[in-house]
């Protein structure tokens, strides 16, 4: 009964050590991820790099262009490892259908003042087709340098990750859940029971399915509640704005 208990709580320990549940990826595995940060080196939203000029991430994570410096190649945040790779955002072009009170469309583009160099620790993400989806039960990866738990409020310093199912949009929009406040340019992951989510400063990042971002880290209701899975932007329902935004900005007209 003892050893059972200690069992039991241990387990405890590392669900609630770790709200979002997640481990550490082995170091710069995952490429095409980059940390965005303010000037002063704060880090406060993941993204995607899809191009060697351009970085996907969420439209609430605008902080105006002056405070934003991009980083790819990173994995801890608190070490200078020479793999790190540094630019400035040129433009910052959020959805123009970006709404912040609902959430909806919440995704944004960052044009870079200097591309990034594709190599060993830098590569760029796939993207999924325009309106595809992923079916509920399928399960995808989300990595970031958010908090692991909401309330010690801790970044860490180095990148973690962890494996969630896709929740369907009946099940996430239900009235035990987010009732009703889904729209179809989201999608929901996480176990019923909780446990595993992206939480705080993961915003922007990259939720991963059958090796493309689907996925990207919009909204949620607290870190890994039951019930309440995490929120991303459906990448696949923008693939097109994506494209149309990259490939326009080197055309005359549309100058980025
Ligand atoms: N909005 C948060 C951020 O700024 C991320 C929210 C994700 N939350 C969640 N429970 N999945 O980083």
């Amino acid at each position: 009964m003892g050893t059972i208990l200690f069992h039991l709580l241990h387990v405890m320990y590392i669900i609630q050590d770790r709200i979002v549940g997640g481990y550490a990826p082995a170091p710069n595995s995952i490429k095409y991820i980059v940390s965005l940060q303010t000037t002063k080196g704060q880090h406060f939203c993941g993204g995607s790099l899809v191009h060697k000029y351009w970085v996907l991430t969420a439209a609430h994570c605008n902080i105006g262009t002056d405070e934003m410096m991009i980083v790819a190649g990173d994995y801890s945040l608190s070490m200078f490892e020479g793999t790190e790779q540094y630019s400035k955002p040129h433009r910052l072009i959020p959805h123009p259908l970006y709404n912040k009170t609902t959430n909806n469309a919440d995704i944004m583009l960052i044009k870079m003042r200097v591309p990034m160099v594709m190599g060993s620790y830098v590569s760029l993400a796939p993207l999924p087709r325009q309106g595809t989806g992923v079916m509920a039960g399928r399960v995808c990866r989300v990595s970031g340098w958010g908090y692991t738990s909401l309330g010690e409020g801790q970044i860490p310093s180095t990148l973690r990750t962890v494996k969630l199912p896709i929740v369907s949009s009946a099940r996430c929009n239900s009235s035990e859940s987010f009732n009703g406040n889904i729209t179809s340019n989201m999608i929901c992951a996480g176990y019923n029971a909780g446990g595993k989510d992206a939480c705080k400063g993961d915003s922007g990042g990259p939720l991963v399915c059958e090796g493309r971002v689907y996925g990207v880290v919009s909204w949620g209701n607290g870190c890994g509640d039951a019930k309440f899975p995490g929120v991303y932007t459906a990448v696949s329902k923008f693939r097109r704005w994506v494209d149309r935004t990259i490939y326009s900005s080197y055309t005359r007209c549309l100058k980025y």
